[in-house]
């Protein structure tokens, strides 16, 4: 279980580097990504997240209970367009109304090293959108209207008074 990092700390806007070797450490750290999604009982955390500037990231597929491990993924396609509420949890008790594409191809490797290709409808493709931007640096809030930031100004203030 590892602490997540929270908005307002410097590491999240940071870019992640691509894993170039899967090794025993980054085998323990998908390990421990994964304790802490299932504790937390969210459906998506990035490695920036818990501390780790890898391109890695973690998703729990609520339909079927299947938990995947993305490596250095890449978006290869997407298809329309849906808005939605989205959060975070680097933005405990925040949602921002986000335009994403409706349907994602992702491919990356899988814990083994192997070449994978996963599509992603609704949630997922949203999850797939959402973490792929923690490896870039971007943040829900980055998308958030000016009424949006307006609404949770306690709540932003707070995560930013309070960041370790
Ligand atoms: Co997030």
């Amino acid at each position: 279980m590892r602490r997540i990092r929270k908005y307002g700390e410097e590491i999240l806007r940071k870019r992640s580097e691509e894993v170039k070797d899967i090794n025993d450490n980054i085998l323990k750290l998908i390990k421990s990504m994964k304790e802490t999604l299932i504790s937390v009982k969210g459906i998506g955390l990035s490695a920036v997240q818990v501390g780790i500037l890898k391109r890695i990231f973690i998703a729990y597929n609520k339909e079927n209970s299947d938990l995947i491990t993305v490596i250095n993924p890449e978006i290869i396609e997407n298809k329309g367009e849906k808005i939605d509420l989205e959060g975070c949890l680097s933005f405990p008790e925040i949602y921002f109304s986000i335009n994403r594409a409706e349907k994602v191809t992702i491919k990356g490797l899988n814990e083994k090293g192997k070449e994978i290709v996963i599509e992603g409808e609704e949630v997922m493709a949203r999850c797939f959108q959402h973490e792929i931007d923690h490896l870039n640096g971007i943040l829900i809030i980055d998308y958030a209207s000016e009424e949006e930031k307006k609404f949770y100004k306690e709540k932003l203030d707070n995560l930013l008074k309070n960041k370790k």
